[in-house]
């Protein structure tokens, strides 16, 4: 698309708003029904890491489901075990379970994981039960926010709003300690991760500057995503491609970007997991996502900095700096904000996340 106005919607490159519900829907509702093939397609807008949508269902029969992921869509470099994987299929099954509520099943789910690394995940089986009321609106309005985040301190009823009675969250409002420990802590492990190569390649191969690999690929993170809008986003769109991220001064700007945001924040929300064990960390996903659903209600803003629990030394100590007694397994930077702009992010269509019958 050729673009004279930058700043329009239209010129900010591929929008959510263009895609209809995508390959692979129709054949799905012939096989499972419609109720079930819209689950999976809420179930799509989790969160993940890159936005790799490391996700996989195979199914089974209409009521029996596997979650497995997929090995093209980890991120060996900055995420060896598959850590933040686990999170992101949390992310995915409990956006499910909510949907399937919604359209009246409950799920009975078995873990059938041994470590991070099994191709099968977990397996779901729906059972029908009563319809339970949920704004399903709340799945697709979710979104990772990076900028315009206001620096009051988040209210407690918010917090307990938010966090819904789960456990494991904790909030580090902006003058303390320990968010001034994150603050620096994120910039340093970002410094230290734009300097491995590894890591901007990994980097590069998931960031989505044309329009046309936006559409091709409909995952890892387009320059809208990444707040780069307006003429800057027209530039990069048409002008930017791999290389670009392995340059001196994208690295550079990378490290200016993060230091701007967590100038601007509300604080932080840690949460932690029970064990390291793949079970521990789909459940610790769940809950995130659980949380995550419920911030716009509040106008919080969270935005997921991963690096200081990517890069030693910062993740050896996170623990203990933060005083915890239970394992950190994601930080989010969080704060109120004037704006919720709607989301940005792209979404596989199911035929590329779903195969039938296998097994
Ligand atoms: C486990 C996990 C770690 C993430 N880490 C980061 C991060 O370090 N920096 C970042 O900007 N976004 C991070 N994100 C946010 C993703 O980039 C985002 O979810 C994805 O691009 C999809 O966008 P959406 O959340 O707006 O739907 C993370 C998300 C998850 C689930």
């Amino acid at each position: 698309m050729f673009c004279l106005l930058p700043g329009l919607s239209a010129c900010d490159g591929l929008t959510r708003q263009e895609e209809t519900k995508g390959d692979g829907y129709d054949a799905l509702v012939s096989l499972i029904g419609r109720e079930r093939t819209e689950i999976l397609w809420y179930a799509s807008f989790a969160p993940s890491s890159h936005n790799t949508q490391p996700w996989m269902v195979t199914i089974k029969s209409p009521d029996n489901w596997v979650i497995g992921s997929a090995e093209n869509r980890w991120l060996p470099e900055v995420d060896p075990k598959n850590r933040e994987m686990l999170l992101s299929i949390g992310a995915f099954v409990e956006n499910m379970v909510t949907a399937a509520k919604a359209h009246g099943f409950r799920v009975k789910i078995r873990m059938l994981a041994r470590n991070p690394f099994d191709p099968e995940l977990l397996s779901l089986e729906l059972q029908n039960s009563e319809r339970e009321e949920y704004p399903l609106q709340r799945l697709l309005e979710r979104r990772t926010l990076r900028t315009g985040f206001k620096s009051e301190d988040i209210d407690p009823q918010d917090f307990s709003f938010i966090v819904g009675g789960d456990e494991g969250f904790l909030y580090y409002p902006p003058l303390s300690t320990q968010a001034g420990w994150l603050d620096e802590a994120t910039v340093a492990a970002n410094r230290q991760q734009v300097d491995r190569q590894n890591v901007q390649e990994e980097l590069a191969r998931w960031i989505r500057w044309s329009g046309a690999d936006a559409r091709k690929y409909r995952n890892g993170l387009t320059p809208a995503a990444m707040d780069i809008t307006g003429l800057a986003g027209w530039y990069v769109r048409n002008f930017y491609g791999t290389s670009d991220v392995l340059s001196k001064d994208f690295r550079n700007a990378t490290v200016e970007r993060v230091k701007k945001q967590v100038a601007e924040s509300g604080g932080w929300i840690v949460i932690t997991s029970e064990h390291n064990s793949p079970t521990s960390l789909i459940e610790t996903g769940r809950r995130f996502e659980r949380m995550f659903l419920r911030v716009k209600d509040r106008s919080i803003g969270v935005h997921p900095m991963s690096q200081a629990l990517e890069e030693k030394p910062w993740s050896e100590k996170a623990a203990e700096v933060l005083m915890l007694v239970k394992p950190p397994q994601i930080l989010l930077r969080v704060g109120y904000t004037r704006d919720y702009p709607a989301p940005v992010s792209l979404r596989m269509p199911l035929a590329a996340i779903t195969t039938a019958n296998k097994g």
